[in-house]
């Protein structure tokens, strides 16, 4: 999309001038290509504090891009702030061992039960590249099964069959300028199919699969509750066969349980990848899981990176495991996004709208493929005052009050109108 080609009045017209600026310096004019996909266009925000966000025109809006995730306690919780501005002017960066690699490790075990020790990294890409090095490395095998419409990253190896698939097993390439060669070692199934799970694991060591990795809510792929009966299969099926299951927990990780998914459907993966919300806005990633698996960095297995385990990441890390681990978290959380849900369900109901929403644990998806119909909508609540993911989804955060609630379904109620 071309800014000079915008056809709608925006009614965010300085995030538009902003857009066209940046344009000429930053490719795209988004740090992140997705970003491009917002409608009308990207918005571009000067402030931001709990679940508001104020763009450039200075008008106010309760957010659920919520940073696409990671801000799960809302934007610059105190706490977090206050870690962060504690230990910078101690230690910023030292490319040597710091007390916070521990602290915040330590702190992000307990909150993940079965998982024995984790890696620091950077990214949720990252994070899959390790875990799945890890799982080759110690099954002496090569291929990896995922699922049709998970997105574990952009990196060459993985980024297949996300939003396009041509049948059968092959992997379908994302983008151009991937190396197809990469892909050949992907195997790629349905999601919620338990009995070709089965029957493709039940020859996991003739096929050569290392591993199985797969986001438990397909978060990419539309957002889809995991069958529990899918999530055992999976682990039965890797079970006593040499592969290793890879719970991607990016999204879901420290979002939908305190322990994420494993904990909500009650699956111990052999390696987790968590991202996003670990670190309550700041960048940093990890691989949690099995001590043997992640003891091969001691032998032979390579991990590494410049600005792994940071101390400024890591405080924001500890203190984001404490405010979580506060009772009665999880459970507001749910509440509030039940609440959010409801709200958005009587303001289709009561405007006629042809919407079903639903929601996974703190993730809303408004349950709109069509993209024209999602990309008005979003444009309509951008004029209203409330902000979600072009692919229609809401991450509710801990911030999101009975205030925020209320003027969410008012919006919806005003925008449904007019959709
Ligand atoms: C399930 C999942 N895995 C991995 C990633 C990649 O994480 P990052 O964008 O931090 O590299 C994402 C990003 O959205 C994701 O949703």
């Amino acid at each position: 999309m071309n800014p000079t080609d915008q056809l709608v009045a925006t009614p965010a017209p300085a995030s538009l001038a902003a857009w066209e600026r940046c344009r000429r310096s930053v490719g795209g004019g988004v740090s992140s290509g997705q970003r491009a996909t917002a409608a009308p266009h990207p918005l571009f925000v000067d402030r931001a504090a709990g679940a508001l966000v104020w763009d450039l025109d200075g008008r106010e809006h309760v957010d659920y891009v919520g940073a696409w995730g990671p801000m799960v306690l809302g934007h610059s919780h105190p706490v977090v702030l206050e870690a962060v501005a504690a230990v910078l002017p101690r230690l910023q960066m030292p490319g040597m061992g710091h007390r916070g690699e521990y602290e915040a490790a330590e702190a992000v075990l307990a909150a993940v039960p079965g998982a024995e020790r984790l890696l620091w990294s950077n990214s949720g890409t990252e994070a899959v590249q390790v875990a799945l090095r890890l799982a080759r490395a110690f099954t002496g095998r090569n291929k990896v099964v995922k699922f049709v419409g998970a997105y574990h990253g952009w990196h060459d190896s993985v980024y297949a069959s996300v939003t396009r698939h041509e049948p059968g097993e092959r992997a379908t390439a994302q983008t151009r300028g991937q190396n197809p060669h990469a892909l050949e070692d992907l195997v790629v199934l349905p999601f919620n199919d338990v009995e070709r799970v089965r029957a493709v694991l039940a020859e996991a060591a003739e096929r050569d699969i290392a591993a199985v990795i797969v986001d438990p809510v397909l978060s990419s792929g539309g957002l889809v509750a995991p069958d529990p009966e899918f999530l055992r299969a999976l682990r039965e099926g890797c079970d006593g066969r040499g592969t290793l299951l890879v719970l991607d927990e990016v999204i879901t990780g420290f979002r939908v349980a305190r322990g994420g998914a494993a904990e909500r459907w009650g699956v111990t993966p052999d390696l987790w990848t968590c991202g996003k919300a670990i670190a309550g806005g700041f960048a940093h990633s990890a691989v949690l899981g099995r001590a043997d698996v992640i003891d091969q960095v001691s032998d032979g297995v390579t991990h590494s990176g410049t600005y792994n385990g940071n101390p400024v990441a890591l405080a924001a890390v500890e203190a984001t495991m404490r405010v979580l681990a506060e009772p009665g978290t999880y459970e507001r959380l749910e509440e509030t996004s039940e609440q959010v849900l409801a709200g958005i369900r009587r303001a289709a109901a009561a405007t006629g709208a042809d919407l079903r929403p639903y929601r996974v644990g703190s993730i809303l998806s408004l349950g709109l493929t069509d993209r024209p119909a999602l990309a008005r909508l979003q444009s309509l609540l951008l004029e209203e005052g409330v902000l979600l993911l072009p692919t229609g989804k809401m991450f509710v955060s801990t911030a999101h009050d009975r205030a925020a609630v209320q003027r969410t379904e008012t919006a919806f109620a005003r925008a449904l109108g007019r959709w």
